[in-house]
């Protein structure tokens, strides 16, 4: 079938939207129509070099949308089904899955080409095979899960990536406890669902650390009970210990990617204290720790891949959340746009104007 997608083309160049052929769905495949895809930052990595992904590809990895047709063998799903895309495909029986680890499933994130552009090239979907920058695509089952509910399709996007990743580094990878101490630099869309995922878990306190005004403006209204405005003369590490009676807080989450707020995130938690990496920075990005600090503090280092999610269940756990009011994903989405506007959605991204930009298709 013939469908549009938006090419990245290499690093640096604005991803030009052309009609691609999509295959049919084969052995185990099923094709999604996608109803809405997020833009995550990590596209923006891809596409502005800091992750080393080569093109040409099609991004986007936070989709959702409807079963349009399945290939022999599927099970899992059926045409009219509604389905969120985990860009981690979930084999179920890897040494991972088995032990409930699916986030780190060893199926890993190629997937194989699908879209045949004019000159008879094949590219695929850079991520998993999503590729939620086409109106289609076709994926693996094990890529898929089924969510029943009434929840606009422009939200459900989310939870494929940013949403499940900022609320599963607090629920799944820190176990953040009732009345525990957090806080969390980068309030984008993975850091208010952290910020989220923080106020379910019953935090007592979350600190907000932005260098934009209007992104703790949201922070606060999603949960944050106090905001630090960074790069303006106010030092993070010190408003966070001079909130704390000088220790530091229980968790620290960086969800920016970059050494250096990582290296704050350390040092703003207290002994004993959790600092959470989620933010992805360039694969050779190093941080450097005192050893000395770490084991007279007990500190604990973890990082966060998709929010350690088992999306099977995660998916429709969100999707619960969403129903009963506890999340409000209403909010995060700043800005609807149609697929010809993905570059100017990056644009905004960079500029600090949205939460998330959402391609409603
Ligand atoms: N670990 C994972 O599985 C996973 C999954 C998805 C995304 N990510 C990563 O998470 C990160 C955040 O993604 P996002 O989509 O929320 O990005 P985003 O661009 O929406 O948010 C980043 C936020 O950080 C703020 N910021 C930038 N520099 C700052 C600084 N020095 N101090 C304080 N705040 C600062 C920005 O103003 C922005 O609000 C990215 O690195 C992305 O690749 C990781
Ligand atoms: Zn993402
Ligand atoms: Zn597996």
């Amino acid at each position: 079938m013939k469908v549009k997608g938006a090419i990245f083309v290499g690093q640096g160049s604005e991803m030009p939207l052309e009609d691609l052929e999509l295959t049919d769905p084969g052995v185990g495949e099923v094709l999604v129509h996608y109803g809405a895809s997020g833009l995550c930052h990590s596209d923006l990595s891809v596409l502005n070099g800091t992750l080393p992904i080569p093109g040409p590809s099609i991004l986007g990895h936070e989709g959702a949308g409807t079963v349009e047709a399945v290939g022999p063998g599927v099970e899992k799903v059926k045409p009219g089904d509604t389905v969120v895309v985990s860009f981690i495909p979930v084999c179920g029986q890897c040494f991972h899955c088995v032990r409930g680890q699916s986030q780190l499933c060893e199926v890993g994130f190629f997937a194989p080409p699908k879209f045949t552009r004019s000159d008879g090239a094949m590219v695929g979907g850079a991520l998993g095979g999503c590729a939620t920058f086409a109106e289609c695509t076709v994926i693996h089952e094990r890529s898929v899960v089924k969510v029943e509910t009434d929840v606009p399709v422009e939200q459900l996007a989310l939870i494929g990536c940013g949403v499940t990743t900022g609320t599963g580094a607090v629920l799944n990878t820190a176990k953040v406890e009732p009345g525990s101490t957090v806080a969390v630099i980068g309030c984008g869309g993975v850091g208010t669902a952290a910020i989220q995922g923080a106020r379910i878990a019953g935090a007592s306190m979350i600190v907000a650390v932005d260098t934009v005004q209007s992104k703790l403006d949201m922070a606060m209204k999603l949960g944050a009970t106090h905001g630090v405005l960074a790069g303006g003369g106010q030092d993070p590490v010190t408003a966070v210990k001079a909130l704390t009676q000088g220790r530091g807080v229980d968790y620290a989450f960086e969800v920016i990617g970059h050494a250096a707020t990582l290296t704050q995130a350390y040092n703003m938690v207290r002994r004993r204290g959790m600092v959470v990496a989620v933010g992805v920075p360039a694969f050779d990005a190093l941080l450097e720790v005192p050893i000395g600090d770490l084991i007279f503090g007990e500190k604990i280092i973890q990082g966060s891949l998709y929010g350690s999610a088992q999306v099977s269940w995660d998916f429709p756990r969100l999707v619960g959340l969403v129903e009963s009011g506890q999340l409000d994903l209403n909010a995060m989405v700043s800005s609807t746009i149609s697929l010809n506007e993905v570059n100017d959605g990056f644009r905004a991204m960079q500029a600090g104007e949205v939460i998330r930009s959402v391609i409603s298709y």
